[in-house]
């Protein structure tokens, strides 16, 4: 079973948001690497993260997403924007309700380690896409990739969970070199695009907040007596190192795309 995000739909902006001039530079990658006229597919495109500032430009974004409370926040914020209602279906990325050759390029970003059918994802993000078309692999953003406080404390609980045999972190993909590699054996050239980046300040107070209130996906599969003792260990180690866990510090993060051609 796929992980839908129904549960995280009120507070998914809040933990997982980037700064908006980061998401407008995200967008430019997005139009420099297809062109401003392609019809774009995000699959799993949640609460717009990625997709609302190029619908704001007035791209064709088709949004694409198991979970309807998601979809229904992105249709607000639009709206809360006066902009018009985002193309959104609700279906499963491993069956898309669409036909061969459609689309000039398909999205994915935080998506693939959530589906056991990760590469009957990538399968289908190939059959809709026209001949020349473009899957756009993104990684990093506001909480995974860089450094700071945020990066360290998830890393250091998926060691202690794991040490207390929290089982494998992801149902899905792995990282991104697999789901690249999976589109490049597909037959796609694959061209890594310019960074963007970006500095943050973070507390280890926000973050352990954060772990503690199991707003992230890898958290949820796991059992409640590995998450308690994890996050107990973790906490006690963040107090000993850093005795003011509210003092903030300086982060650095990054978003990249991959962009495999076919
Ligand atoms: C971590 S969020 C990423 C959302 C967006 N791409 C972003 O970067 O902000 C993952 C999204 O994928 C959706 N999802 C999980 N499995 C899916 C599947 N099999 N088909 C479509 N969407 C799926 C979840 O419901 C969730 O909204």
């Amino acid at each position: 079973m796929s992980i839908a995000f129904d549960q995280a739909a009120g507070y998914y902006d809040e933990s997982r948001g980037i700064p908006r001039e980061v998401e407008e530079e995200a967008a430019d990658r997005v139009e420099a690497a297809v062109g401003p006229a392609a019809r774009l597919l995000e699959m799993g495109v949640g609460t717009g993260r990625v997709a609302l500032p190029l619908h704001r430009r007035g791209r064709q974004v088709v949004g694409v997403d198991l979970s309807l409370p998601m979809l229904e926040r992105y249709r607000a914020k639009a709206a809360a924007e006066g902009l018009p209602p985002p193309p959104l279906l609700r279906a499963d990325a491993t069956r898309l309700p669409l036909r061969d050759a459609c689309v000039d390029a398909v999205l994915e970003v935080h998506v693939l380690h959530l589906i056991p059918d990760w590469e009957l994802a990538l399968a289908e993000a190939r059959r809709v896409l026209v001949p020349g078309g473009a899957v756009l692999i993104g990684r990093g953003g506001g909480h995974r990739g860089g450094q700071g406080p945020r990066m360290e404390t998830l890393n250091r609980f998926d060691q202690l969970a794991a040490e207390l045999g929290g089982g494998p972190r992801r149902v899905g993909a792995d990282d991104d070199t697999t789901k690249v590699a999976a589109l490049v054996a597909l037959g796609g050239t694959a061209e890594t695009l310019e960074p963007v980046v970006w500095e943050q300040q973070e507390t280890y107070a926000e973050a352990l907040a954060a772990v503690e209130g199991r707003i992230y996906s890898f958290t949820w599969r796991l059992p409640d007596q590995v998450f308690h003792t994890a996050a107990g260990r973790l906490r006690a180690e963040l107090e000993a190192a850093h005795p003011d866990l509210d003092t903030p510090h300086q982060a650095g993060h990054s978003f990249t795309l991959t962009a495999v051609r076919f």
